[in-house]
C-alpha cells in the first residue's frame, strides 16, 4: 500500500477513541477526525436554540436549521477543530450537558443524514484516521483497518470522571457513570447505525492496559506505507 490509509476506530464512550487516534495520527502523518465533535456540535447548537421551557428539544426546529449549520472543521496542527458559524465550540461541546443530550440528538435520522456526506467528503482523499460509533460499519466500510475499543464501565467511568475534573467540571462519579451507561444504552439500540463493532473489525479491550499500551497495539497492525 503506498497511499495513506484510511483507519476507523469505534467503540464505547471514554475507551480513548479520540485522544489515541490523535495520537496515531501524528505519528503517522495523517489527520485526525473526532466525529463525535460534530454530533456535541449540533447538540450544542439546540441546546442554545431549540430547547424548549420544559428542558425538551424542539426537533422539528432544529431539522429546520441544519442546513444553514456552519459547522466547519479547521486544521490546527494536524487536528480538525470545529468552528460554529466561525466560533471556535471546542471547549462547550465537552460540558455535562452537552454529553446528557447528545445520544437524543445523535439518534435523529435527519441528523445522521445531514453529517453522513460530510464525514465522507473529509475522508475523500485518505490518508485519515476517524473515530466514532459508526465509522467501520456505515461511514467508512471500506477501510484500510477497523478497530473497536471496550472498556469496563467502572474505568471508563473512572477515566471520564478525572477528564471532567481536569476541565474543572464539579460533578460526581456516580453521574458520569450514570450518564455513560444510559449513552452506551441509545447509541446501541438506536434503528439507524447503532454502535456495533464492525464484523472486520479488530477487538480491543483496554481495561487492563493504558493508552500508550492501546496505542503500541493498535500500531502493530499498521503496515508501513
Ligand atoms: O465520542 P463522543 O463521546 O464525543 O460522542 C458523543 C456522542 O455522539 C455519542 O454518545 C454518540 C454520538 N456519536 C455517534 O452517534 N456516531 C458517531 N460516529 C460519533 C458519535
Amino acid at each position: 500500500m503506498n497511499r495513506k490509509p484510511v483507519i476507523a476506530i469505534d467503540g464505547y464512550s471514554s475507551t480513548g477513541k479520540s485522544s489515541i487516534s490523535k495520537i496515531i495520527a501524528k505519528k503517522l502523518g495523517l489527520i485526525h477526525l473526532d466525529t463525535g465533535a460534530l454530533y456535541r456540535g449540533i447538540t450544542y447548537f439546540a441546546l442554545q436554540n431549540c430547547l424548549r421551557d420544559d428542558k425538551s428539544v424542539d426537533t422539528d426546529a432544529l431539522f429546520s436549521c441544519l442546513e444553514k449549520l456552519n459547522l466547519e472543521f479547521k486544521e490546527v496542527d494536524g487536528n480538525l477543530e470545529l468552528y460554529l458559524n466561525g466560533k471556535d465550540i471546542s471547549k462547550e461541546i465537552r460540558t455535562p450537558e452537552v454529553s446528557d443530550y447528545v445520544s437524543f440528538i445523535a439518534k435523529q435520522p435527519e441528523v445522521r443524514g445531514f453529517l453522513l456526506q460530510t464525514q465522507r467528503s473529509i475522508a475523500a482523499n485518505g490518508g485519515i484516521i476517524m473515530d466514532g460509533r459508526d465509522i467501520g460499519t456505515t461511514i467508512l466500510p471500506d477501510a484500510d483497518y477497523k478497530f473497536f475499543l471496550t472498556a469496563s464501565v467502572d474505568e471508563r467511568t473512572r477515566r471520564r470522571h478525572r477528564e471532567l475534573t481536569e476541565m474543572g467540571e464539579i460533578t460526581d462519579e456516580l453521574s458520569v457513570k450514570e450518564n455513560l451507561i444510559k449513552r452506551d444504552k441509545i447509541d446501541s439500540e438506536r434503528e439507524i447505525s447503532p454502535l456495533k463493532q464492525a464484523a472486520d473489525a479488530i477487538l480491543i479491550d483496554n481495561t487492563l492496559i493504558n493508552k500508550e499500551q492501546t496505542i503500541a497495539l493498535i500500531l502493530s497492525y499498521i503496515k508501513p506505507f
